[in-house]
């Protein structure tokens, strides 16, 4: 009976493990947890250039926010791992032929640099700016709301089906660009409509800013 009991405690043990390492973060916000750890040294968090180590090279970082914008995924994946650089050719060229950005084919796998490419394309999309840190945000996120918005934000948490809600899907940049980053942090501290509830008091600004950024890199 004993052994059972353990056995039990084992299995539900491992259930979680497993659910906790499942979890996959959203690749913009992957791609922005590698980015500053690897590339805001010199391209600045913000992407513009304007990193710590930016003024120490000789050639300057690259404004991502705007220079990516023309830029197709094969070849930003060329520039960021190295691979194939050389056979850049055309309008594409421009601003590649230097070694100072470094190659990076041996640091990060194919989902890392998919990763990453997310994050670039939400440097040089995005409609309104980080304000909080959302490694933050997704901790709270999960805690807080994912029960009624999901695991994955697109508003079918297990909340749902019990109340008879229908959240706001977090996922959707139609439903969450429309909003400003003001609007949001509003809604979230004094709640929206009947079921969206009020977290003044139980979360601070600064806990909703980071949130805010959270979702801000959910629905892109
Ligand atoms: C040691 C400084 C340094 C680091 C770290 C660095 N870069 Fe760069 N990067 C540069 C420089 C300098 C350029 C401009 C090269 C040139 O003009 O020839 C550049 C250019 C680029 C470009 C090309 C921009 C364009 O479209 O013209 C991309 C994309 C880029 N970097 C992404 C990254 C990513 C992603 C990381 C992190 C994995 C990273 N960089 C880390 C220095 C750096
Ligand atoms: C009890 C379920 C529930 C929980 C928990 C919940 N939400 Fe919501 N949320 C909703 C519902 C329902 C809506 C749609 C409200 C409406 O438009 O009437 C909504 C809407 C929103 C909106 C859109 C507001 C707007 O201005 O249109 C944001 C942003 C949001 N939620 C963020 C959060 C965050 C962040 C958390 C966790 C701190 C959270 N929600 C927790 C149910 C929930």
């Amino acid at each position: 009976m004993k052994v059972w009991i353990y056995l039990g405690v084992i299995a539900v043990f491992y259930i979680f493990e497993i659910s906790e390492v499942s979890a996959n973060p959203p690749p913009a916000y992957e791609g922005r947890r590698l980015f500053v750890s690897y590339c805001q040294l010199c391209h600045g968090v913000g992407g513009k250039g304007d990193g710590p180590l930016a003024k120490a090279m000789k050639i300057e970082p690259a404004d991502l926010t705007t220079t990516v914008r023309s830029r197709s995924d094969t070849i930003l994946r060329k520039i960021i791992t190295g691979e194939g650089r050389q056979t850049i050719t055309g309008r594409d060229r421009h601003n590649l032929l230097s070694e100072a950005m470094p190659e990076w084919k041996d640091v990060f796998s194919d989902d890392q640099i998919n990763a990453l490419i997310a994050y670039l394309r939400f440097l040089s999309n995005k409609k309104h700016d980080l304000m909080g840190d959302p490694e933050v945000g997704m901790r709270l996120y999960a805690k807080y709301c994912q029960v009624c918005h999901g695991e994955e934000g697109d508003g079918n948490g297990i909340m749902t089906n019990l109340i008879g809600i229908t959240p706001m899907d977090h996922t959707n940049p139609n439903e969450t660009n429309r909003l400003d980053n003001e609007t949001l942090v509003k809604s979230i501290l004094d709640g929206k409509g009947r079921f969206m509830p009020a977290w003044r008091g139980i979360l601070s600004r600064s806990d909703v800013e980071a949130l805010v950024s959270y979702i801000r890199l959910l629905s892109n």
